[in-house]
């Protein structure tokens, strides 16, 4: 794996590419199989949970046995050309099977269906369904038509849709943590982003509908929720009558008072957006995890601008320093991306100038890659050699190693309160979880009868530059 893939393998809770997991009762009750995988960001596996409800509902169940499914789907990703080329050779796999077993379904949905639209039917004859972001609902009825010989396509956006309505079917969850939708869409334009084009214009979803899923996923056993948007700091709801609106602040504080044994996390924060609102009511519960993404793309103030962020340089670092200030302990990430139109030799060693001031906990780091359509493609010309941007993405990578690594070993010795979200991946021996400010923690288990979902705290004795390893400190549990 390179260290690209690693980045965006993290970035996505190391799922890409996961197929969910059939329900026992499944079986019995559907008389047709589905299968999906979901590629991108979190908000691309939270679409899938939709998805999912959406074809229960109409007689799928769901397989991880792609060989049993009768309908294959496939949640794609346009942010970067390489998540779309995983794509395509996936989308060969399918076809070859389509080719022994002509029954098969076979569908593109989310952001590629959503920028290639009717052009995917073209470019792959084997696909029989072509549905973005916005027109999940329309699955079964293209599913109906493609049965019959016909291909469908639905990629129209919607300025409300939101699917506050479906609860979205949790299949291969943990059963500790999950992702609630709070919002859809974006509209900041950044420069070299694809994202406003394949999910169109933001929306909030109605606050109560969001308290009623994670208070329905506390009620069956959840311990953490994580509030997604691309930009949740924008997330403003104002109820049909007029009569009410909720902020980002306020809806963190109404999800906080569930109950204090749910931990709240939300990703992403946009520098222009976090306001010192959402940071105190961080600060006023201690169920509102410590912890924020706050990407910055580029430590260059002139990169910035032409990639149209709205901030500088110094505004982003002296939001960074409030968020030190009102919130010490905090856990901080960020996205950087190498070789950005023009970017000079300078403006890189202001990425690493920036990055050696902020030490990041962690990082997603990706070298430039043009999207059609975007404005940087209209108006900018991509000219940073590919080699130039991989070794400054290799200089960027090798700052964040080092900061992250330290700032791991300043944790060795402490004790941090953890929820353990189930095995380590390494061993079924030992528990993993993570602690306020999103850091993964790995302790062998004990004879106590500890269970996911448990909270405990943790005592550190070593640590690399992505964990933190120790021992259970006995009779201290939540
Ligand atoms: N909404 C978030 C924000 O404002 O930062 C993140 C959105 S995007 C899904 C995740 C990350 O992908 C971005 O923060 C950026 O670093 C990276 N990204 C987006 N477009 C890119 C491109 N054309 N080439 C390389 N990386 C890109
Ligand atoms: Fe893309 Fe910018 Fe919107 Fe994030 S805020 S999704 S980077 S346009
Ligand atoms: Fe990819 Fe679409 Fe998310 S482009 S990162 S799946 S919003």
């Amino acid at each position: 794996m390179s260290v690209l893939d690693l980045a965006t393998a993290t970035h996505n809770e190391a799922r890409q590419g996961e197929a969910i997991m059939p329900l026992a009762q499944d079986i019995k009750q559907y008389h047709k199989r589905f299968y999906i995988e979901s590629y991108g960001c979190a908000m691309n596996f939270a679409d899938s949970e939709v998805v999912a409800s959406i074809l229960n509902e109409n007689g799928f169940g769901a397989t991880t046995d792609l060989t049993e499914a009768d309908l294959i789907l496939i949640n794609t990703c346009s942010i970067r050309d390489k998540a779309e080329q995983t794509v395509r050779k996936r989308l060969t796999e399918f076809k070859r099977l389509k080719a022994a077993r002509k029954d098969i379904l076979v569908g593109v949905l989310g952001c590629m269906a959503e920028r290639l639209k009717s052009k995917f039917l073209e470019e792959e004859q084997l696909v029989d369904l072509v549905v973005g972001p916005d027109a999940y609902r329309s699955i079964p009825a293209l599913v109906t038509e493609a049965e019959s010989g016909q291909k469908g396509v639905d990629v129209l956006l919607s300025r409300e849709e939101t699917y506050a309505d479906i609860a979205p079917v949790r299949l291969g969850s943990n059963g500790v943590t999950a992702f609630v939708s709070i919002m859809r869409g974006c509209n900041n334009m950044c420069s070299f982003c694809v994202v406003p084009f394949t999910r169109g214009r933001e929306r909030s979803r109605d606050a109560y509908s969001i308290i009623a899923e994670c208070q329905d996923l506390f009620g069956k056993g959840y311990r953490e929720v994580t509030l997604l948007g691309q930009n949740v700091d924008s997330y403003y709801w104002t109820a049909e009558t007029g009569t009410e609106t909720v902020t980002f602040a306020m809806l963190l504080e109404k999800v906080a008072l569930i109950s204090p044994l749910l931990r709240v996390r939300f990703s992403t924060s946009h520098p222009k957006d976090i306001t010192d609102e959402v940071l105190f009511t961080i600060r006023k519960y201690d169920n509102i995890c410590n912890y924020i993404h706050l990407p910055v793309q580029s430590g260059s103030t002139r990169i910035l601008q032409l990639m149209n962020r709205t901030y500088t340089r110094e505004w982003y670092i002296a939001k960074f320093n409030r968020i030190r200030e009102i919130l010490p302990d905090c856990g901080l990430s960020t996205d950087v991306i190498c070789g950005f139109c023009t970017e000079t030799e300078e403006d890189h060693q202001q990425t690493l100038s920036l990055m050696t001031y902020c030490r990041f906990n962690l990082s997603y780091m990706y070298f430039y890659s043009e999207r059609p359509g975007t404005l940087a493609e209209r108006r900018y010309t991509d000219d940073v050699p590919e080699t130039v941007k991989k070794r400054r993405l290799a200089e960027v990578v090798d700052v964040q190693r080092r900061f992250a690594y330290e700032g791991m070993l300043l944790d060795v010795g402490k004790t941090f309160k953890v929820l353990i979200e189930g095995n380590s991946k390494k061993s079924d021996q030992d528990w993993a979880g993570r602690n306020d400010q999103n850091k993964m923690i790995v302790f062998p288990k004990t004879t106590v009868d500890h269970k996911p979902g448990d909270y405990v705290w943790v005592n550190i004795s070593s640590c690399t530059s992505a964990t933190l390893m120790g021992e259970l400190v006995p009779g201290e549990t939540d």
